[in-house]
């Protein structure tokens, strides 16, 4: 079997020309216009962020053209799992190529060998206040690594700008492996779990292994609820996060640093901390209404949140307008391993009745609200919830997935020379000017 350098050093050649092509050829055409909307509205509806691994519009995400239920049907699953593979999905979104089930055991025991912390970043881990967040102290551990960048280093010894990617490929297999390391040593950490009590071992996959560091490898239903949600979680365009981390990085800093700079554009209610702004928001719904409450007094209940402007967390989305089929697939994942703790199925059959009505209520009473459909993070924080995942840790989780799609990413920005960002800058002044000349 091919090594993902192989496969990546295939596929080079036909993308660098698709950019030559691009650059050479269709350099001065025009794609889109730019309205005064899209800069005032943060860009909204402007194509302007290249980004090779996926391709999202208001009807969803697909990956090299193929759509989330398409690539759950072809790609390989790990031995024993009815659920995707992140590991197959990372191989796909690297190479646009299905894996052999043979690449994908060689993948997934490659990246557990990469998986393991220097024993200065477990101590470093271990000296971070309990009284700062966990996403805090994720965004730290991954800079602290920046100084075990193999990119960095090949920088310094100075090579050439065509072997870059390799070496950026070197960081981003490591800190794709070491996140859930991460991950689960913050989690052992607040939860007194001795560190690296149980390594990680080539013998499992990532989500496998991730299970056995937080204790609990006897949860089978864990293990695939890991396996499907670090596989379809892992890249949704051009997101704040994901832009973020594209920025940093084009001024060529490491691929530690810039995963850091795109969780922190997640830690906003308005991205992924909408995670666990959720779980908190239906745990009260459901300390106030119960599980079954009646059409009216969800409409009651909501209705305050609308007249006092508050955000309804897990509701709307910046780009989609249709469902998001992102929680279909939670959906469907609930119906095949309902939740056998009674307190946890209340919870998630009032986010079901509450997903019914809220966005025909949020249409009549927020005018100008494009999307009123629910997301994925409805539903995702609360799952994780009643597995006993803690709270305030569930950003981290899903950053395990989005490291997969960021340093994805990285490695083909580097592969392609893509150059620095740097749009221009326009106040509303210049703007007015433009607009009246
Ligand atoms: C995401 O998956 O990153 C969210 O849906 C937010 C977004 O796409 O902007």
């Amino acid at each position: 079997p091919q090594t993902i350098f192989d496969a990546i050093a295939t596929r080079i050649p036909s993308r660098a020309a698709l950019a030559a092509k691009l650059m050479m050829k269709y350099r001065d055409s025009t794609v889109h216009e730019v309205t005064v909307e899209n800069i005032m509205g943060g860009m909204r509806g402007l194509p302007c962020m290249l980004w090779e691994i996926s391709e999202s519009d208001a009807t969803g995400v697909r990956h090299h053209k193929q759509s989330l239920s398409e690539l759950e049907a072809s790609l390989p699953k790990w031995p024993g799992s009815t659920q995707m593979s992140p590991e197959a999905m990372l191989w796909f979104l690297y190479t646009a190529q299905i894996p052999t089930s043979a690449e994908l055991q060689g993948f997934a025991a490659e990246l557990a060998r990469r998986a393991e912390l220097p024993s200065d970043a477990l101590a470093f881990i271990d000296t971070l206040p309990k009284n700062i967040s966990a996403d805090s102290q994720n965004i730290m551990i991954y800079t602290f690594l920046g100084k075990y960048s193999k990119f960095n280093a090949a920088l310094a010894r100075g090579i050439s700008k065509d072997d870059l990617w390799k070496h950026a490929l070197e960081d981003a297999l490591d800190v794709i492996a070491r996140s859930p390391v991460i991950v689960a040593a913050v989690y052992a950490k607040a939860n007194g779990i001795a560190q690296n009590a149980v390594p990680f071992s080539p013998a499992f996959d990532m989500a496998h292994n991730f299970a056995r560091y937080i204790g609990k490898e006897g949860d089978n239903d864990f293990i695939e609820f890991t396996r499907l949600c670090w596989a379809f979680y892992l890249d949704h365009g051009a997101s704040v996060s994901s832009h973020g981390m594209r920025l940093a990085s084009s001024s060529w800093a490491d691929p530690y640093s810039s995963l850091a700079a795109g969780y922190i554009g997640a830690t906003g209610p308005l991205h992924a901390k909408a995670i666990g702004d959720s779980v908190k928001f239906n745990l009260k719904a459901l300390a106030a209404l119960g599980s079954d409450p009646s059409r009216d007094e969800i409409i009651a209940y909501i209705g305050n949140y609308i007249s006092e402007k508050k955000i309804i967390p897990g509701y709307g989305h910046a780009l989609l307008r249709v469902r998001d089929a992102r929680l279909e697939i939670l959906r469907r994942f609930l119906d095949e391993h309902p939740s056998s703790d009674p307190q946890a199925r209340s919870l998630l059959s009032l986010i079901r009745n509450m997903n019914e009505c809220v966005p025909e209520l949020l249409r009549e009473r927020v005018p100008g609200m494009k999307n009123p459909h629910p997301n994925c993070d409805t539903l995702n924080g609360c799952i994780l919830h009643a597995y006993g995942y803690p709270s305030d840790q569930l950003m981290l989780f899903f950053a395990c997935s989005r490291a997969m799609g960021f340093m994805t990413q990285y490695v083909w920005d580097r592969a392609l020379g893509l150059p620095i960002e740097r749009p221009l800058s326009v106040t509303m002044d210049e703007l007015l000017a433009k607009v009246q000349s």
